[in-house]
């Protein structure tokens, strides 16, 4: 029986979130915490697709009979199998689909993106479809759409390519960092509404057109000289062009109570700078300094309720982890 294990890298934005959406420039990093999705072939004449992270699983006779059954808060593996069946015909059938992440849901860790690639990738694998990574991420893309409404497009390239990466209108190119780069990534137990925390940012826009229009572009501004400081490996400049990014976001409405006990937490702990990351309003808080304070940082942080993990880059992006 076929088996294909495949895996795609969470990501966070280290600067720009939000002001990427208005065409100015973010700087993202793929992370070593990932989602995968596995597709085994199985005697039975069913889907059956299980979504581990929930506790659920779905099983249909074809693909319209799923279709009809899977919630709207999982439209998007539903419209993934869908275009994938229309474009190539597929005709899926006998196979189970198991799906997992580790990434904290809804916290601006990219999961549904990550999800995504993980899912187009094992389906390329198992149909030999030869799809290369343009094309998953672009596929990715069209269901980040149904996720967010209207996405910049980072959260699947990177979630594809992996690395870190400058990105601008669609368009992007790779940093290359000198050293090993840890980033403390910390929950607030609180989730976020990407869409939501967008259209609150766009209503604001909309009111104070000017104000808004400054800071979008001062993010920009800090995103560029931050590309710069990466690549110098200058740590405790990107901590402070992080705690700029965050005082930024904060006036846009976007941190909140719990965002700023971590940031308070962070910096008494000798982080050389932390910010939310993503959309905002909840979500994760990302935290830079040297191993050993973000260790001790860590453990800080999981003592007083919040869970807290390091990450590195990773360096390829979706990839098959397993082929039977
Ligand atoms: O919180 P996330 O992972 O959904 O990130 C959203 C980042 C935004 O800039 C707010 C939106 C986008 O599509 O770039």
């Amino acid at each position: 029986m076929r088996f294909v294990l495949s895996s795609a890298p969470g990501k966070c934005i280290l600067f720009g979130e939000h002001a990427v959406v208005y065409g100015y420039p973010a700087i993202a990093m793929a992370l070593s915490l990932n989602s995968t999705c596995s597709i085994e072939e199985i005697e039975e004449n069913k889907i059956e697709i299980i979504l581990k992270n929930y506790n659920q699983s779905f099983i249909s006779s074809n693909l319209e009979d799923f279709l009809s059954k899977i919630p709207p808060q999982f439209n998007q593996i539903g419209y993934c199998l869908k275009i994938i069946n229309n474009r190539f015909n597929t005709k899926f059938k006998k196979i189970r689909i198991i799906i997992s992440s580790s990434l904290f849901p809804s916290s601006g860790l990219g999961s549904s993106a990550s999800i995504s690639a993980a899912l187009i990738m094992a389906i390329n694998e198992f149909y030999d479809l030869y799809l290369q990574k343009e094309e998953i991420s672009k596929i990715a893309y069209e269901m980040e759409k149904i996720v967010h409404g209207t996405p910049s497009g980072i959260d699947n390239t990177i979630c594809t390519f992996g690395n870190m990466i400058f990105f601008q209108k669609g368009k992007y190119h790779f940093i290359e960092i000198p050293n090993d780069f840890l980033i403390l990534i910390t929950y607030t137990n609180v989730k976020h509404n990407t869409k939501e925390a967008i259209e609150q940012l766009r209503k604001l826009k909309n009111e104070q057109p000017v104000l808004c229009d400054l800071i979008l572009e001062r993010i920009g501004t800090y995103t560029e000289i931050a590309e710069l400081e990466l690549i110098n490996g200058n740590l405790i400049e990107i901590g402070n062009l992080m705690n700029s990014n965050q005082k930024l976001l904060a006036s846009l409405n976007l941190s909140n109570e719990v965002i700023n006990e971590i940031l308070k937490i962070s910096f008494e702990n000798g982080a050389f700078g932390s910010k939310l990351t993503g959309a905002g309003l909840g979500g994760c808080v990302i935290s830079v300094g040297d191993k050993t304070t973000l260790k001790n940082l860590s453990s800080v942080l999981n003592n007083k309720g919040f869970k807290s993990l390091l990450s590195r880059i990773d360096k390829e992006g979706v990839r098959i982890e397993e082929k039977q």
